[in-house]
């Protein structure tokens, strides 16, 4: 198969799996004071310097999560109640609707509960907050504003917003940012001290550390009220036991993200661009949503493209029995498909957003890889659009009778 979803996940790194399986044999409980603790929290230290030292934090304003999800529910909620706690008119929650939903579901949250209110940022037309946008919300009674959370990197189209603007005018204003960066980190210069932020999100999965790992690098200064209660680790503000092999496997999967980063960029703008006018070449009126893959304000391994006429399901489908895993810009609950969030917020409409793909680059993706698409899509577009043209025939032949009064 060829996998071209490395923006759900991407294959564990060989190096992540010996060093995870290593810690793993050793053991111990970090919190105990014997040796055995205190080896292995040695290890969790050590991962945690090397990481501050990778993602340009100090050592304290690492913490380590389950993951993406954690880290942003963590951010949102803990930066919040902080926030509201201390200055109750302080309530609104700034943020776009293109946020992963682990963002958005979590400020909905706080919404239902009646704490807080979500004031909404536009995004242009690839999913960035832009920072004339963000300066004029700031700028709108900023002492009603708790906190704002903006993404680094859209996992569905790939568009980077420039966090480091958009931290500068929160800080002027008198609010903490949190950014989800768990797309970010791998392909883009992600260093928290000059980016300013507040708090920052990353998951180990997307890079090829071990899945449930993940971090909040939180400024020493932003206040937090933590969501677990117990034990009192990670500086009371995430009790838990630490995971130490998950600690250390993540350390080498960001070490490697981070050393390779520039190489890979290059190497994913390159392909990114093959796999765009390959298909093109194949399918003109395939639509690319999102920049050039070496743009800057682009993430270079994510090509979003849209096929009119076909449903993305099918396509995923058709592709799928090719030999091609990508992803759809659609999610299926329940049985049902329904246009992503990500781009209805960027202004497309449910057909367009139905009828989009999402190819994204990893570690093991080669030219073979955009050769397998290029080599499939024409048919398979072709198969889609007629399985499409049948489906819409078949609704109007269904609602016709309906229309006309006939008692069927
Ligand atoms: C931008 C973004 N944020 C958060 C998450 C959630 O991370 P995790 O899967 O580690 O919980 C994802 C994963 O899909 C993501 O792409």
């Amino acid at each position: 198969m060829v996998y071209l979803d490395h923006a759900a996940t991407t294959p564990v790194l060989p190096a992540v799996v010996e060093a995870v399986a290593e810690a793993m044999a050793v053991g111990g409980n970090p919190s105990s004071v014997h040796s055995a603790g205190r080896a292995a929290r040695s290890r969790i230290e050590e991962a945690r310097e090397l990481l501050a030292a990778l993602l340009d934090a100090h050592p304290s304003e690492v913490l380590f999560t389950s993951g993406g999800t954690e880290s942003d529910n963590l951010a949102v909620t803990g930066l919040f109640q902080a926030r509201h706690r201390a200055d109750p008119a302080r309530r609104e929650i700034l943020l776009s609707g293109a946020e992963h939903h682990a963002v958005l579901d979590a400020a909905d949250h706080l919404a239902a509960t009646g704490a807080a209110r979500i004031r909404r940022l536009p995004v242009d037309r690839n999913g960035r907050v832009t920072r004339d946008a963000f300066a004029d919300a700031a700028a709108e009674r900023p002492d009603r504003i708790a906190l704002a959370s903006v993404m680094w990197a859209n996992n569905e189209t790939g568009a980077v917003s420039d966090i480091a603007a958009l931290s500068a005018i929160a800080g002027a204003a008198g609010f903490p940012l949190h950014t989800d960066a768990v797309q970010a980190v791998g392909t883009l210069d992600v260093d928290f001290a000059r980016s300013s932020a507040a708090a920052l999100s990353i998951a180990g999965h997307k890079l090829g550390g071990p899945g449930g790992t993940g971090l909040l690098l939180l400024r020493r200064d932003a206040a937090l009220v933590p969501l677990q209660h117990g034990g009192g680790q990670e500086r009371g503000l995430r009790s838990g036991t630490l995971n130490v092999a998950g600690a250390v496997g993540l350390a080498v999967a960001v070490e490697e993200a981070v050393t390779r980063r520039a190489v890979r960029a290059a190497e994913y703008a390159r392909l990114g661009r093959r796999l765009i006018d390959g298909v093109r070449a194949i399918v003109p009126d395939a639509e690319l949503t999102g920049s050039d893959p070496a743009d800057q304000a682009q993430l270079p391994g994510v090509v979003h493209l849209r096929f009119p006429g076909c449903e993305s399901e099918t396509l995923l489908m058709l592709l799928d029995a090719a030999g091609v895993e990508c992803s759809a810009g659609s999610a299926c609950t329940a049985g049902v498909t329904r246009a992503s969030h990500v781009l209805l917020a960027i202004g497309l409409d449910e057909p367009a957003a139905r009828s989009s793909l999402r190819f994204s680059l990893g570690h093991t993706s080669s030219d073979a890889d955009i050769d397998a698409v290029t080599a499939v899509i024409g048919e398979v577009v072709r198969r889609a659009k007629d399985a499409n043209a049948k489906r819409t025939n078949a609704r109007a032949q269904h609602v016709s009778p309906l229309l006309t009064g006939s008692p069927r």
